[in-house]
């Protein structure tokens, strides 16, 4: 048994989710407020740069090259062990641009949330902005959302908006939305480790 509320993150890229909640994380003492604390950084691709950044902050990290197994079902129960080794209160996927099993969702129900660069229910999947744009959208946003077998879906915890601005372009809005995700999302894993 575990007082201690891990948290474990998995990325595929810059990390910038990551490491808002790594500050976040130590700016509030979460460790002695909640004894909750980022113990280990995941990835799927070894050449994520958040990877090196949260090696440099002390943290443990792991990385997992999917493509170096023969099945989706593989390379998560190789995740899962990797994981659970941190014994985790809760996994957060900041940027984990991977279709998870049920298998694994299953696995940490209760305990498994994601940001998505939209106002779900709209635009799942990929390429958000530059769909919010097409359909000619004036705002759009980010979401923290409990993870569910069907993607993008599950229990909405928090939204934040922004406008979409005349002239905005894919990575315009793409900055702009990101900007919330780092407010937003620290704040529902302080809110969740605090339950
Ligand atoms: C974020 O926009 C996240 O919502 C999306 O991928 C991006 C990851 O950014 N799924 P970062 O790796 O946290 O900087």
């Amino acid at each position: 048994m575990n007082p201690r509320k891990n948290i474990v993150i998995l990325i595929s890229g810059g990390g910038s989710n990551m490491a808002a909640i790594v500050e976040a994380s130590r700016r509030g003492d979460w460790g002695k407020k909640h004894g909750a604390e980022v113990v280990a950084v995941l990835s799927n691709k070894a050449a994520a740069g958040g990877l090196v950044w949260a090696k440099a902050q002390g943290l443990a990290t792991v990385a997992l090259d999917h493509k170096a197994f023969a099945s989706r079902e593989a390379f998560d129960a190789a995740m899962m062990a990797q994981i659970d080794a941190f014994e985790p209160a809760l996994v957060v996927l900041a940027g984990f641009m991977r279709i998870l099993t049920p298998e694994f969702v299953d696995h940490y129900a209760g305990r498994l949330i994601n940001i998505h660069p939209s106002l779900l229910p709209a635009f799942t999947g990929l390429n958000t902005h530059q769909r919010a744009i097409d359909a000619g959208c004036k705002f759009t946003g980010c979401t923290v959302h409990r993870v569910t077998s069907e993607l993008d879906h599950g229990e909405i915890l928090e939204q934040a908006v922004v406008p979409v601005l005349p002239g905005d372009s894919a990575e315009s809005l793409a900055e702009r939305v990101l900007t919330q995700e780092h407010r937003i999302f620290p704040r529902v894993v302080e809110r969740l480790v605090l339950a």
